[in-house]
């Protein structure tokens, strides 16, 4: 008999397609955001679940699921996840990692350069058709050369983010609760920074942070404080990392000079004073968000979830910690 697989969102095609013949598959729902009430409805009988980062998988989930065995998560982040409740019942726990490294990377620098070169704001402008020809304080903005890119996790998105820096001739500094080896450091160019201090010395400060508890408001207003008048923000990581009410208020009062985010504190919701504000970039949760990412994505999400339904061990199992 074929394992029962809860799906809470469609995957592209050809992974759904895959995962159809493979498992008896339910798909619970075509919304955007899976109703809570669904989910726990739907969980009951299944053996599988394959989730994505806006499901929350703690404790009710599971005691609503007696037969399930694993939660394949289509992302990279488990923060969504409850890990040790999971892992206390014998749950495998899957992610995506390594796949969507690059297009993070580059979605990181695409919001390095609009925030820089304050590009939104200047195509904006030409819509509105505002532009009545070439002035030489028109969208004056920061020159990457020379300036000192600050990267706060220094995983995987991390470091590629530090190899596309280095061509832009950006100075790279990094935090990360794991130095490097100071041979490592000296390969990939990069110099250790405590936190206080890479907020203080940076132009531009990148999280690629994963969420836990310890970095829950890791850029806090105080840290915010911390940082240049002239310095850029940028989150593609997890929102709830930026204190987002303290950001928007530095940003309003010319406190920061830009901002670029991706994630958002309560995501899909956005501070409303964000909205206004034309020094910050706001996108809506993309960073891996290519073609060929996404599709990769899928396809491992549903590997994951087939290797450990058969007693295989996952390829991208989170072990404890
Ligand atoms: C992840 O995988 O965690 C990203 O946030 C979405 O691709």
């Amino acid at each position: 008999m074929k394992p029962k697989v809860l799906l809470t969102h469609p995957l592209l095609p050809e992974a759904m397609d895959y995962l159809a013949s493979e498992v008896e598959l339910e798909l619970a729902t075509r919304e955007m955001i899976l109703p809570r009430s669904e989910l726990l409805e739907r969980i009951g009988d299944k053996q599988g679940l394959l989730c994505f980062l806006t499901d929350t998988i703690d404790r009710e989930v599971m005691d609503r699921a007696p037969e399930l065995k694993v939660i394949a998560n289509c992302a990279v982040g488990v923060n969504n996840i409850d890990l040790k409740e999971a892992w206390n019942r014998g749950l495998l726990v899957t992610n995506t990692p390594e796949v969507l490294t690059e297009a993070t990377a580059d979605l990181t620098l695409a919001l390095i350069l609009a925030t820089t070169r304050r590009l939104v704001a200047a195509d904006r402008f030409c819509r509105e058709g505002r532009f009545r020809g070439w002035q030489i304080d028109l969208f004056l903005g920061q020159e990457l050369s020379g300036r000192t890119l600050g990267i706060i996790g220094f995983g995987r998105i991390g470091r590629a983010v530090a190899r596309r820096a280095l061509a832009f001739n950006l100075k790279v500094i990094y935090h990360d609760p794991q130095p490097l080896q100071p041979a490592l450091e000296k390969e990939l160019q990069v110099e250790y920074r405590e936190l206080e201090e890479l907020l203080r010395q940076a132009d531009i400060v990148s999280i690629h942070a994963s969420l836990r508890p310890q970095s829950y408001h890791l850029i806090s207003r105080d840290r915010l404080e911390l940082m240049k008048r002239t310095a850029v923000l940028i989150n593609v990581a997890r929102g709830p990392i930026v204190e987002e009410k303290a950001l928007a208020e530095a940003l309003a009062s010319g406190r920061l000079w830009a901002a670029g985010l991706d994630v958002y504190e309560n995501e899909p919701e956005i501070t409303p004073e964000l909205m206004g504000l034309d020094n910050v970039v706001l996108l809506p949760h993309i960073g891996s968000a290519t073609y060929e990412t996404r599709k990769k994505m899928c396809f491992m999400a549903v590997k994951n979830l087939l290797q450990g339904l058969r007693g295989e061990p996952p390829d991208n199992l989170i072990e404890p910690f």
